[in-house]
């Protein structure tokens, strides 16, 4: 694929408002700040096709970039306190219809902040899609923050912290020094040969 090409297509408030599926999508999932955006833009290499704040609670809507005939879809940060109840309220429905939907969703990549353990959030968006039986692949952001040590601590406590941990593919990832990088890339263009 031609990962430069990609484009915005649109963003939706709503679940509603999201017209009937035409396509397979990739979904990008996490909590607030985590690094969903900066990771769509160092996937398809270029600055600024999601926008990236360094204020959580940026992507408020779902929003679609296309490539070819797959749909990337970023969904909104969950678990950032200081959204109001009813925005969360909105979020939680946004992810919740996209997820629930009979779309052709093939895989959700799940991101989780490596610095740090899973989120009680996290842990239900990981039970939520085992459940649902949705394929998923953990993406462990800002490796770069990590020192080697620390790092090796933060995956054996991982191994413990994330049910089904070593039957996952994890992903560490980095915006600063690209790693990660060719492998989400290669297991986009494997699903979207299928
Ligand atoms: P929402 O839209 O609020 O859900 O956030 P998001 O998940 O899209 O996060 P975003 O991409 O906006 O990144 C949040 C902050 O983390 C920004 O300041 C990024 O520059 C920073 N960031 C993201 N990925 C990395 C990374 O791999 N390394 C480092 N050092 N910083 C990162
Ligand atoms: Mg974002």
């Amino acid at each position: 694929m031609q990962f430069n090409k990609a484009e915005f297509a649109a963003a939706y408030g709503s679940f509603s408002q999201i017209p009937a599926c035409s396509r397979m999508e990739i979904a990008f999932a996490g909590r607030s700040n985590v690094g969903k955006s900066t990771l769509i833009n160092k996937i398809f290499n270029r600055k600024n096709l999601a926008r990236v704040s360094a204020v959580p609670g940026k992507t408020a809507t779902i929003n679609f970039y296309q490539l070819e005939h797959v749909y990337f879809v970023d969904l909104p940060g969950y678990g950032y306190a200081k959204v109001a109840k009813s925005e969360k309220e909105r979020w939680a429905g946004l992810i919740e219809g996209y997820l629930n939907s009979e779309r052709d969703i093939r895989l959700i990549f799940l991101l989780i902040d490596m610095r740090h353990a899973p989120s009680a959030d996290d842990l239900h968006m990981i039970d939520y899609l085992v459940e649902a039986e949705l394929p998923f692949v953990v993406i462990l952001t800002k490796a770069d923050k990590l020192k080697k040590m620390a790092r090796q601590a933060r995956m054996e406590a991982f191994a413990q912290e994330i049910p089904y941990f070593s039957e996952l593919t994890v992903i560490p990832f980095s915006s600063q020094t690209f790693e990660g990088v060719e492998q989400v890339r290669q297991i986009i263009t494997e699903l979207a040969e299928e």
